[in-house]
């Protein structure tokens, strides 16, 4: 993206890492908090990769807001100490978001779906929510509908567990509510009780839990669900639940992954 820094102390020598503070997820410094320069050249970045998606014909883009990633790390503040415009309350660490957000809306036009990816988690830091309140999460929503996002596509490990006090809706079912917009949810969908590794720690979904999602679904707490190793395991697995096929699912297995290689 034509940042010139040295990349000696980078945690991969061979690859650039930026951060709006530098710190890692255990509030290691690990490289220099970004310049505004650098912050601009990646909103465009943004831009033009949603452009160029637009161009060669996908039907929308979303943006990565979760597990840490470059997004996620602005609006945690653990990650971002910033002093500037792009640090401080919840608003103030969406800075970085809202200007991405508003970028890529610049750039795609008003009529292309903009989703955005969001979670109260990261990658070996299952604890790291950025956001504490539903109050913190209607502030981010709000500011980022502004900006141009269609779609919330929230990331939960696990999409049968109640995201605030007090109530049974997971994130997916708190987005759409404070938002009004559509959610996807996801989150060990279709996983059996066996499996144990990957995210699950012992407890996947079973019969249950489908009946679970299923109910969640037709009560409009959220709008879409997204599959991903349920449907590595069987391709079909859609079909069968639409058609009530469970005894005909295959079920997966972490060899799974390797198996479309
Ligand atoms: C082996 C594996 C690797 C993953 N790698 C990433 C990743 O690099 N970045 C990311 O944002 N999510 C990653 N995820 C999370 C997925 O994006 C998705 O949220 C997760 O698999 C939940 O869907 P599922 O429970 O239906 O599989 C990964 C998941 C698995 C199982």
């Amino acid at each position: 993206m034509g940042m010139a820094r040295p990349l000696g102390s980078q945690p991969n020598s061979e690859v650039l890492s930026i951060g709006p503070s530098g710190l890692d997820l255990e509030g290691n410094q690990v490289t220099e908090p970004m310049t505004e320069e650098e912050i601009a050249i990646a909103i465009q970045a943004y831009a033009s990769g949603a452009a160029n998606a637009k161009r060669i014909g996908f039907d929308g883009i979303e943006l990565h807001g979760a597990h840490g990633y470059l997004i996620d790390q602005f609006l945690w503040e653990k990650t971002n100490q910033r002093t500037d415009r792009y640090g401080g309350d919840i608003i103030r660490r969406a800075q970085f978001a809202i200007e991405v957000v508003e970028a890529v809306r610049a750039a795609v036009g008003p009529d292309y779906p903009i989703a955005f990816r969001l979670s109260q988690w990261k990658m070996n830091a299952y604890q790291a929510k950025p956001f504490e309140t539903p109050e913190q999460l209607e502030q981010l929503l709000s500011v980022l509908v502004k900006a141009g996002v269609d779609i919330f596509h929230c990331s939960t490990r696990r999409f049968w567990e109640p995201e605030f006090a007090g109530s049974d809706l997971n994130l997916a079912g708190w987005v759409k509510k404070l938002s009004g917009k559509t959610t996807i949810t996801v989150g060990s969908v279709g996983l059996d009780n066996e499996f144990t590794s990957l995210y699950t720690e012992g407890k996947g979904a079973g019969q249950k839990d489908i009946d679970d999602l299923l109910e969640r679904l037709n009560n409009n707490e959220f709008d879409l669900v997204a599959v991903g190793r349920a449907l590595i395991a069987d391709p079909a697995w859609a079909v069968k639940i639409r058609e009530g096929r469970m005894d005909e699912l295959l079920p997966f297995t972490p060899e799974a992954l390797s198996t479309l290689i």
